[in-house]
C-alpha cells in the first residue's frame, strides 16, 4: 500500500515516450514508491505483511496497490519515513554507484557534475562531501545558483548553456578526475575533454533529449549523432575511462538485484548514521502530478520532487466562461443563435466549472505548494 512516492526525469521521459521500450499506453506510471506490504506472493520468505517498504518498479508505483517483484522491494532502516524513503532510495542509490563503485571516489580528487541541482544532482553532492578535501563543479541554471550557493556545497557553480569547460580550466587548468553526465548530446564530449590523465567519466542520462512538450526524434537523433564515438586505443593513448549506468536495466535487463540492494544499504546505513538528508524540493497531492512535472520540466526543482498521496488536492482555478473573451459584437450574434434554439442552446449557455484545470496560473500553484526544504 504506498504511502510515497518519487518523481523521476525519467517520468517526464517515459511521458513522452523517450525512454527505451516504454511500455504500452494507457499505463501507470512512476518508478519508486514506499508503503506497508499489504499482500506477500508465492515463495516469498523474506518479507511479510505489514512490513515497511521500498519498491523501485518498472513503473507502475503512482498507485495505492503497487504490485512489484521482491528482488526490487527494500525494507526501510528503522526511524526512516515514508517520505524520506521515497526522497532518497532512488536518488541516492544511483549517486552511490556513481561515486563509490563506478568513478572510485577518494580524497583529493574533483568532480564536474550536471543538473548538480536536481534530485539526483544533490544526492551525488552530499554523498561526495562525505569523503575529504573533494571539489565539486556544479553546473545548473543559472536561476538555481543562489539557492545553492547559500547551501554552501558546491564549491565551484557553472552555468548551463554557458562556456562551463572554460570556466573550470580556469580554475583548474588541468581539468578534472571526474565527470558526471546525465545529460548527453555535445556534452559527452566535452566531459570527456575536461579529463585529467586517469579521470573517468560516466553516462547516466540523456536529459538533452527532452526539448519540449513531446518526444522528438530530431533531439534523440542529435544526441546520438553529437557523441563522439570513442576507441578504445584513444583511451589507452590517454589514460581515461568511459563508463555509463542505468539502474533500470541493471535491475529490470541485467537482472543485477543483489548488487543494487548492497547499495540501497550502504546508503541506508549513512541515513542512520546522520550522513546525509535528502533534499526535498516539495510535496504534492497524486491528482497535481501534472504540475509537478511542469515544475521538473521548467527546470525549477531544487532536489526532489516527493507525491503524497494523504495530501489534498489545490484547488483548480476555475476555467473563465467561454463568452468572456469574445466581442461583443461575436456575443450579439450568439445571443440571436440561441433565442432561436432556445431551451437545448439555453443549457448549453451555462458554463460549468472546471475543475481539472492545467493550472496555467503558476502563482497560485506555487503558492500552494507544500514547500518542505
Ligand atoms: N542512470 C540511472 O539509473 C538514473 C537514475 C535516476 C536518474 N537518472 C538521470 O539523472 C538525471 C537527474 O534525474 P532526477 O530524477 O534527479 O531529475 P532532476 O535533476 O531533479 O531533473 C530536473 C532538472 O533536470 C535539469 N534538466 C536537464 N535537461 C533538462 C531538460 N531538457 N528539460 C528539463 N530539465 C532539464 C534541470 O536542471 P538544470 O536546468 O539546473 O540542469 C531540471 O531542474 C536525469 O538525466 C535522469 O535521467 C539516471
Amino acid at each position: 500500500f504506498m504511502f510515497s512516492s518519487g518523481l523521476n526525469f525519467q517520468d517526464l521521459m517515459a511521458r513522452q515516450g523517450a525512454i527505451d521500450s516504454p511500455p504500452k499506453t494507457p499505463f501507470i506510471m512512476g518508478s519508486e514508491c514506499a508503503g506497508d506490504i499489504e499482500q506477500v506472493g508465492e515463495g516469498v520468505e523474506n518479507f511479510k505483511v505489514g512490513d515497511r517498504v521500498v519498491a523501485l518498479p518498472d513503473h507502475k508505483a503512482w498507485a495505492e496497490l503497487v504490485a512489484v517483484p521482491a528482488t526490487s522491494v527494500f525494507a526501510l532502516p528503522p526511524g526512516m519515513s515514508y517520505l524520506d524513503a521515497a526522497a532518497i532510495t532512488m536518488n541516492y542509490t544511483v549517486a552511490y554507484i556513481l561515486l563509490f563503485e563506478l568513478a572510485h571516489l577518494t580524497p583529493g580528487k574533483s568532480l564536474l557534475l550536471h543538473s548538480a541541482g536536481g534530485g539526483v544532482g544533490q544526492a551525488v553532492v552530499q554523498l561526495a562531501k562525505t569523503v575529504k578535501d573533494v571539489t565539486i563543479f556544479g553546473v545548473c541554471s543559472k536561476s538555481k545558483h543562489e539557492a545553492l550557493k547559500n547551501a554552501g556545497t558546491i564549491d565551484y557553480l557553472l552555468e548551463r548553456g554557458a562556456d562551463y569547460s572554460n570556466e573550470v580550466r580556469k580554475i583548474s587548468p588541468e581539468g578534472v578526475d571526474i565527470v558526471l553526465d546525465c545529460l548527453c548530446g555535445e556534452e559527452c564530449n566535452k566531459g570527456y575533454a575536461l579529463l585529467k590523465p586517469m579521470g573517468k567519466y560516466i553516462l547516466y542520462g540523456s536529459s538533452n533529449v527532452v526539448t519540449g512538450e513531446t518526444k522528438s526524434f530530431f533531439s534523440a537523433a542529435r544526441s546520438w549523432w553529437q557523441v563522439d564515438k570513442v576507441s578504445p586505443i584513444k583511451l589507452f593513448d590517454e589514460n581515461k575511462t568511459l563508463s555509463g549506468l542505468n539502474l533500470r536495466h541493471l535491475m529490470y535487463q541485467h537482472g543485477s538485484h543483489a548488487f543494487v540492494r548492497r547499495a540501497v544499504n550502504q546508503v541506508y546505513t549513512l541515513w542512520s548514521e546522520g550522513k546525509i538528508k535528502p533534499t526535498v524540493d516539495s510535496t504534492w497531492a497524486l491528482e497535481d502530478v501534472p504540475e509537478a512535472m511542469q515544475k521538473m520540466h521548467d527546470r525549477k526543482n531544487i532536489g526532489k520532487i516527493v507525491l503524497d498521496p494523504s495530501l489534498e488536492p489545490k484547488p483548480k482555478p476555475a476555467t473563465p466562461a467561454k463568452g468572456k473573451a469574445k466581442d461583443k459584437k461575436a456575443a450579439n450574434q450568439e445571443e440571436k443563435k440561441a433565442s432561436s434554439v432556445e431551451s437545448e442552446e439555453g443549457e448549453k449557455k451555462k458554463e460549468p466549472e472546471l475543475t481539472n484545470g492545467t493550472s496555467e496560473d503558476k502563482s497560485d500553484s506555487d503558492s500552494k505548494e507544500k514547500e518542505s526544504s
